[in-house]
């Protein structure tokens, strides 16, 4: 811009020229023509007064010279420059830093004291926070409001709010100030009061333009401008009046910030307002927030619930055993070198598995068939060498009697262990076959424990009685081997099967020096179970995830509602300077502010939900909360906030300002 370096003849180059300016409506089918081929040029320093009934035209005019509103045709030259080429965010920067607008009814921002609405030009100019209110407090009390900085606008007479909204016009400096009837809400004696106000600063070298119904006034300015029906029909000089020589000081290139830091100035402010908008609406607020809340709940609950059904689930596998890993002797199948198959896993090979910090317990096993004789009744049942470890491992229950221990397979006992099977087929009559004496073969074997009936569910389900022994006495007096034929590995939970399967398979080719054994981890069903509880978390958090959606979109409605009630603030905001990225900054903050608030109040109520459930299941069961899915709600309502608040934000930045401006 020119004028920061006036030249000799500053005052002979117009500050404002316009030149055949067209201004046209469109109502409906026809285009009204308000103001007609004006040809106006306006000095830097002048005090212009532009009277004229009212619908001549005054107010139109004044906003095409503020640029809030452009011409339909003609040009209109502002420091030499033509706004006919500027977008709206440069005609922001035009008023931001060069006009003040003064209206007839203030348009003060209500929510906010005095200090902050005469700050609200300065925020936009990225002037630095504390030369900020310096200044705001200087204006003010330089207009003889040193004592109301602190109030709201509804704590003000209309010549205070006057005053107020002076002082906003000169906080970026005002080189142009309009004044658009800017006493027609007050008495007479304020009225007297804002004139003064506007011709000292006429002689401070301020440009002024004023609307203005009254002749007494008008006749106090330089320079008075006639407009009838969108013609100027006289423009006349005041000869008694004295013409400011001097120039206004420029303001805001002396506080002006860095470009990032006033950037974030403006997004600390905008969320500033967003709050104070949110604190007058609190019941609105609430409301919409519901959405969300429930969503995000929903959301977080489901999650829990399933991630903590699925622990049981698969803490009441793991206690039947599945988390288990069975080595196998023998080479893979389909490995050629199968034929050349011999015995070589040994009790030891179980032992260095069962000394790993993530294997629970090993049984070691070898099976056979063989005939079981008792009394007179003879039968072909399946015998198993196990290892002490054997009913952890396989998750069987003993119905009665006892297990094998540390002596029994150390000392190799006779002693035995039947399933139902085997009870119900040699002891039918008997209620307890403890100490019962078996011979399997020619071997005998003293019955210490009885299994509980195989229910099918997970365990292996056999119709022939089987037999469990020692795997050592087994190995020495019944098959006379070496080697054992497998060993089931129980996996500590916490621990991935895939892991422990990679670690053992590791560890036995290092002791084997080959691969001459099959491993194969039972961990299919948790897998099922996993993958079943999964589908069913994402079934119901799909059904969240829908009820997040129709929360945003409600966040939506009500945005678009906010905008419409604030058109009258947004309006304000664009004549001081906001940028379009401003406003639209704003309406988003809030908007996101909200789904971010009713985001954490819905994890807050998913924790107490989960809480509820916790005390009612007791130990039996249990919510688990991941991390992740909060992580994933709170991003999710962020998410929902710029999604669903970008439309109604566009919806605001993109508003006329003289259109807003004119809604209440
Ligand atoms: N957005 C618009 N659409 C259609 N017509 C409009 C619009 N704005 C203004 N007009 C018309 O333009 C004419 C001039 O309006 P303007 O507001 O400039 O008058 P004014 O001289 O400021 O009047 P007053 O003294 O009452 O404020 C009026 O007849 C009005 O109806
Ligand atoms: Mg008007």
């Amino acid at each position: 811009m020119s004028n920061q370096d006036p030249t000799p003849n500053a005052t002979d180059t117009p500050l404002m020229q316009v030149k055949g300016l067209i201004r046209e409506f469109k109502a409906g089918e026809q285009t009204i023509r308000v103001l007609h081929d004006i040809d106006l040029s306006i000095h830097q320093g002048e005090m212009v007064a532009i009277i004229g009934q009212s619908g001549s035209g005054k107010s139109t005019l004044m906003n095409i010279l503020g640029c809030l509103d452009q011409a339909t045709a003609g040009d209109y030259k502002i420091f030499g420059q033509s706004v006919s080429r500027l977008d709206a965010d440069e005609l922001a920067k035009l008023r931001r830093e060069h006009f003040g607008f003064i209206f007839q009814r203030y348009h003060l921002l209500g929510d906010i004291n005095a200090r902050d609405n005469v700050s609200v030009p300065a925020v936009y100019a990225g002037m630095d926070g504390q030369a900020r209110s310096e200044r705001a407090e200087k204006l003010l009390s330089d207009l003889g409001l040193g004592d109301k900085v602190n109030n709201r606008p509804s704590q003000l007479s209309g010549g205070q709010q006057q005053r107020v909204s002076i002082a906003r016009a000169l906080m970026n400096g005002g080189d142009i100030i309009l004044a658009d009837e800017p006493t027609g809400a007050l008495d007479s004696k304020s009225g007297e009061d804002v004139v003064q106000i506007l011709k000292d600063l006429n002689a401070q070298g301020h440009t002024i333009i004023m609307v203005t119904h009254d002749p007494s006034l008008a006749a106090q300015a330089e320079r008075v401008i006639e407009i009838k029906d969108g013609h100027i029909i006289a423009d006349y000089k005041n000869d008694d009046y004295q013409h400011a020589e001097a120039q206004p000081a420029a303001v805001i290139d002396k506080h002006r910030k860095s470009a990032f830091s006033s950037f974030i100035d403006r997004l600390f402010e905008a969320f500033k307002m967003s709050l104070l908008a949110m604190r007058a609406h609190k019941m609105r607020t609430l409301l919409t927030m519901l959405g969300i809340i429930i969503g995000i709940a929903s959301v977080v609950s489901v999650v829990g619930l399933g991630k903590g059904s699925q622990e049981q689930i698969l803490s009441n596998i793991s206690s039947l055993g599945t988390n288990t890993i069975t080595v196998t002797d023998g080479y893979p199948y389909g490995d050629p070198r199968r034929q050349y198959n011999d015995y070589n896993l040994t009790p030891q090979d179980a032992q260095a598995v069962a000394n790993q910090p993530y294997v629970v317990s090993v049984s070691p096993q070898l099976n056979s068939n063989m005939n079981v004789r008792y009394r007179n009744i003879q039968e072909a049942a399946s015998i198993s060498g196990v290892g002490k470890d054997y009913l952890d491992v396989s998750g069987e229950k003993l119905a009665l009697g006892q297990g094998f221990d540390e002596q029994s397979i150390l000392r190799r006992t006779q002693d035995i262990i039947i399933d139902d099977n085997a009870n119900k087929t040699f002891f039918p009559d008997n209620a307890s076959p403890i100490g019962e004496v078996l011979l399997i073969g020619s071997v005998p074997g003293r019955v210490i424990g009885v299994l509980e009936p195989n229910d099918g569910g997970f365990r292996r389900s056999v119709d022939s009685p089987t037999l469990y022994m020692p795997y050592t006495t087994m190995m020495s007096r019944l098959i006379g081997s070496a080697y054992i034929e497998s060993f089931v590995a129980l996996i500590d939970n916490n621990i991935s099967s895939a892991a422990a399967e990679a670690a053992i398979s590791e560890l036995m080719i290092g002791r084997h020096g080959t691969d001459d054994f099959r491993i194969r981890n039972s961990d299919s069903i948790r897998q099922t179970i996993e993958a079943t509880t999964a589908t069913m978390t994402l079934l119901i958090s799909s059904i969240a995830i829908i009820s997040l959606i129709v929360g945003g979109i409600g966040v939506m409605n009500i945005m678009l509602v906010s905008v419409t009630e604030r058109t009258n603030e947004i309006g304000v905001r664009m004549a001081v300077g906001a940028r379009q990225s401003d406003i639209m900054q704003q309406f988003l903050i809030e908007a996101v502010l909200v789904c971010i608030l009713g985001g954490l109040l819905g994890i807050g109520l998913a924790f107490a939900i989960g809480e509820i459930i916790n005390r009612v299941g007791g130990d039996s069961f249990q919510v688990i909360y991941s991390p992740t899915s909060i992580i994933a709600a709170f991003l999710c309502s962020t998410l929902i906030g710029v999604v669903f608040g970008f439309l109604p934000a566009r919806n605001a930045a993109k508003l006329d300002p003289v259109e807003a401006l004119s809604r209440d």
